[in-house]
């Protein structure tokens, strides 16, 4: 039985010498509590320093500051095998003149199991993941969720308490990695391991993740729940990068309790916010472009500026004195579609309306 262990990250640091000789910082400072048995992902931009994090945490690269613990247990100075975590990469990196079988098997060889117990265990994980009857197959004779399938058996047959992944759906088809993150997420609740996934997709890291760290160029901008980041983001990069938004500059006119008044377009609106701002200050508000709907009347007139059919929903976009706004309207069968030129009304509502400041 694989135990659960808890991670903990402590202002973590990662320095690499560039090609030039300059140092880059790749992590910065980062600390992050990982419960046992929790599944969090580690989610921004291209070279924001994800890998190298998950890296640490597995042994492949030391850090330049900041200690990791597994179970409790300081690991910086343990090699990678010695740390109790396996990891599953984005190439699967699985042997080719093996068959699945042997391929799954071979870590439990190594550590020099009974023939007997490895089988019983091989045929355990290959049940769990869907596996069953193609033992005797060559990796290519796979496709590429199969192989990706025998690369989380192969980590998962080891019972490590911590699972790492690496992007590990990017070369698959789109409605193969939904297929594929649906199934990983089971297979980590049935076995109940602690995992960290790494991933630049926002919508895979909403749909698998417990936690989601939005990162940004070596930073934590975000930690909390897939809901927290959603509709609570800290500032305009975690609500740029989770999903889409709407981000209006405005100005702070007045401040009430637990409130401040903005004006947009001429019309000044009072927002409920738990930041602290002063008169004058400038902010951003952030509105989804689900939560606006296109309408004959309402509060505010725009201009329709663009009209797209997405087939689930319709994409406008609008002119509101001299911003845009994006507009998605869902299930646009039952609703009257605008063209390009058209006058319509968009309700705009202080409760669909997020205040960061920066
Ligand atoms: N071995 C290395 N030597 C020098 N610089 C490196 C090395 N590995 C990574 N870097 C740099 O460190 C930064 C973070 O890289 P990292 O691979 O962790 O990013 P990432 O978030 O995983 O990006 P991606 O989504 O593209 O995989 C980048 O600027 C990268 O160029
Ligand atoms: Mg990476």
């Amino acid at each position: 039985m694989t135990e659960r262990k808890d991670i903990s990250i402590r202002n973590l640091t990662k320095d690499y010498i560039g090609t030039r000789g300059n140092m880059v910082r790749a992590v910065d400072d980062v600390s992050v509590d990982i419960a046992p048995g929790e599944f969090i992902t580690l989610l921004g931009p291209s070279g924001c320093g994800k890998t190298t994090i998950l890296r640490m945490i597995a042994g492949f690269e030391i850090p330049t500051a900041g200690d990791i613990y597994i179970g409790g247990e300081e690991v910086s100075k343990l090699t990678p095998d010695k740390r109790d975590t396996a990891m599953v990469f984005q190439s699967y990196a699985l042997f080719p003149h093996l068959n699945v079988y042997d391929n799954i098997a071979y870590g439990l060889k190594i550590k020099k199991l009974s023939k007997n117990d490895i089988d019983k265990k091989v045929n355990h994980i290959m049940e769990l993941i869907g596996l069953e009857g193609f033992g005797q197959r060559a990796p290519n004779q796979l496709s590429g969720g199969q192989q990706q399938r025998v690369a989380l058996a192969r980590a998962l047959v080891m019972e490590p308490s911590v699972l790492l992944f690496d992007e590990p759906l990017s070369n698959l088809d789109a409605k193969l990695r939904i297929t594929m993150r649906n199934e990983i997420r089971r297979i980590q609740k049935e076995v109940g391991i602690t995992a960290v996934y790494v991933t630049h997709d926002q919508a895979e890291a909403m749909s698998i993740s417990d936690r989601v760290i939005v990162m940004n160029k070596g930073i934590v901008e975000q930690e909390g729940s897939p809901m927290e980041i959603y509709q609570e983001p800290n500032n305009s990069f975690v609500a740029d990068f989770i999903g889409q938004s709407n981000l209006i500059d405005a100005k702070v006119i007045d401040v009430l309790d637990g409130k401040i008044e903005v004006d947009i377009d001429g019309k000044s609106i009072q927002i409920e916010t738990e930041s602290k701002l002063n008169i004058d200050d400038m902010v951003k508000l952030v509105i989804r472009p689900e939560s606006l709907e296109l309408q004959d009347s309402g509060n505010t007139e725009v201009e329709v500026i663009n009209s797209i059919f997405m087939g689930s929903y319709q994409d406008y976009y609008v002119g509101l004195g001299d911003v845009m706004i994006n507009i998605q309207v869902n299930n646009p069968r039952e609703k009257k579609i605008y063209d390009i030129g058209d006058r319509a009304f968009i309700d705009l509502d202080p409760r669909q309306i997020h205040v960061v400041s920066r």
